[in-house]
């Protein structure tokens, strides 16, 4: 089966094309052992943050609820005050997984639109996307700054279609978080779930016509 009738190939950032677990990783001789239960305890803290805050009605930008999550979690976990900014220096320069850069480059041969829709704020999203050598790739990098509502609401997956004139089925979005995908395939994305942790996909009411394992799997349906 190949994918049809696709103009724009957009990609989640965090999780997705870098890895959120890369910041604590790099200080797993520091942390200890209980670094990625901790990493996985701030990831999941922030996004309960960015979801609690929409409901609330009350936006703090991604960079501030990372931080907000980082102190939380390092309470909880009791690390050291002292690695607070060493963390989130690395937070801002995360790494991109080993097989996006080329994959992002076949892509681009393909005269498609190539496109981040992100939580992150634009100034994180634009460092991340310069540290890891991909400014070339991108048309745009869209943010939900923009908007100030954060994932999965389905004002979200509008943002692309207010710059491109395409119709939500002609856009692929690729994202790691079963969650992200369930909100942009129930928004009318033809949606990737890149499970990248080989996890169970949760009861949601869309289920992605394609799961991978890695990004690169997209080459095979082109
Ligand atoms: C993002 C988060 C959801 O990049 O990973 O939007």
């Amino acid at each position: 089966m190949k994918l049809k009738n696709i103009n724009a190939f957009i990609f989640d950032a965090y999780g997705t094309l870098f890895d959120v677990n890369s910041a604590a990783e790099s200080c797993k001789n520091k942390i200890g052992s209980k670094w990625e239960m901790f990493s996985i305890f701030w990831r999941t803290t922030q996004l309960e943050y960015t979801w609690l805050r929409t409901l609330m009605r009350s936006h703090r930008d991604f960079w501030k609820i990372t931080e907000d999550s980082l102190d939380h979690s390092m309470k909880v976990f009791n690390i050291e005050l002292g690695l607070r900014n060493e963390l989130l220096e690395l937070y801002k320069k995360l790494k991109s997984y080993k097989e996006v850069k080329k994959t992002l480059e076949i892509l681009k041969s393909t005269n498609k639109k190539l496109a981040i829709l992100s939580n992150g704020t634009p100034d994180l999203l634009n460092e991340l996307v310069r540290i890891n050598d991909l400014d070339n790739v991108f048309d745009d990098l869209f943010s939900i700054e923009e908007i100030k509502i954060y994932k999965p609401d389905p004002r979200v997956y509008e943002i692309p279609l207010k710059k491109y004139n395409y119709k939500p089925e002609n856009i692929c979005f690729f994202s790691s978080n079963a969650w992200d995908v369930a909100g942009a395939g129930i928004f009318g994305y033809q949606s990737i779930w890149v499970n990248r942790l080989n996890k169970n996909y949760d009861k949601f009411s869309y289920k992605p016509s394609f799961v991978f394992k890695s990004l690169n799997e997209i080459l095979e349906l082109i």
